[in-house]
């Protein structure tokens, strides 16, 4: 399971658990250095903080690491102590993220320009406890650079890196490109075979990650945006496998907890979902218009049925 903020909540992993649960699950991000901040002296921070809610965790959902994002190595120390001590199975850094606000922080794929804070933020969650530590990243920045960028990951030895397979350029707007795994894969083995090397992008469906992984010869594949509307995507069905009735009925199930996520989230957040469970059959456009517009689950409920 990709780490998607707003997506991979407690809610929606509750709701995959369920159905088909992955090998891994992953949080959504969270700031290591708004969790410092708002910190409680000598304490857990506090439940009602938001971050926190961001990093829930259920006993069902296991093995889950937890995605924290900083560019100072103190505030992943902390952040990864902290992780930890809530028994966490892993801690992941995101290197990834395209986002402005995150990237003006120096994190997400700003990190791939930056490869010694690179290195210094893994060497940091590494010595702050045994959890293991894995990194999430793209391609290149602005071209494809894998053979100078991952090779500066592998050195500071995760146990795992996540690639998307995409530069931060190009955002989500072209295809992964599979056939450049091959070649990590062949740096991963010249540089440091001990780390494990998992694929990320487009991937639909069970079947055809486990074949992007048989050919790519990476040791495991990350699924996204193939959870959208199909909760049941690891237990190996295809989005159009589930009758209408089974999606409308996960999709209230999915909004009586997200209403339950403490302190609670905007409502309007539930709306990629809809989006996504509400589509590709007659009269889809005109329910899904409706469903909208409800702002709590009891309101979609009453529509639903
Ligand atoms: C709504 C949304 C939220 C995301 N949030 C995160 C995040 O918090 N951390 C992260 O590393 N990647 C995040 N991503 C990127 C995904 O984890 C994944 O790398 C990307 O969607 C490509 O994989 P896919 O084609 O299987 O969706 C997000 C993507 C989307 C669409």
């Amino acid at each position: 399971m990709a780490p998607m903020a707003d997506v991979t909540d407690a809610a929606f992993r509750a709701l995959v658990a369920k159905r088909g649960a992955p090998d891994v699950y992953w949080t959504e991000f969270v700031s290591a250095d708004g969790l410092y901040h708002t910190r409680e002296i000598g304490k857990l921070p506090d439940v009602e903080n938001p971050l926190m809610r961001d990093i829930l965790k259920s006993e069902v959902e296991r093995p889950i690491v937890a995605q924290i994002f900083s560019s100072k190595p103190e505030m992943i120390t902390y952040a990864t102590k902290l992780v930890a001590e809530l028994g966490f199975d892993g801690v992941d850094i995101n290197m990834g993220c395209p986002d402005k606000t995150i990237e003006k922080q120096g994190c997400g794929a700003a990190m791939i320009r930056t490869p010694e804070v690179a290195q210094q933020v893994i060497r940091a969650a590494k010595e702050a406890s045994t959890l293991p530590v894995s990194v999430k990243t793209r391609v290149g920045y602005a071209v494809e650079s894998l053979d100078g960028w991952l090779p500066v990951l592998l050195e500071a030895a995760p146990a795992a890196i996540t690639l998307h397979l995409r530069t931060r350029k190009e955002m989500s707007l072209v295809s992964a490109n599979w056939e450049l795994m091959k070649r990590a894969v062949e740096i991963r083995n010249r540089v440091n075979p001990d780390v494990l090397l998992i694929g990320n992008g487009d991937v639909g469906g069970i079947e055809e990650g486990r074949r992007l992984a048989i050919e790519s010869g990476c040791d495991g594949v990350m699924i996204g945006r193939g959870m959208f509307g199909n909760p049941w995507v690891f237990a190996g069905r295809k989005s159009d496998d589930t009758p209408l009735q089974e999606k409308l009925a996960a999709l209230n199930e999915l909004a009586y907890a997200f209403e339950k996520l403490s302190p609670p989230k905007n409502f309007s957040i539930l709306k990629k979902h809809i989006k996504a469970f509400v589509t590709g059959f007659d009269g889809a456009a005109e329910l899904r218009a409706r469903l909208m517009e409800a702002e709590s689950a009891s309101e979609l409920a009453h529509i639903i049925y």
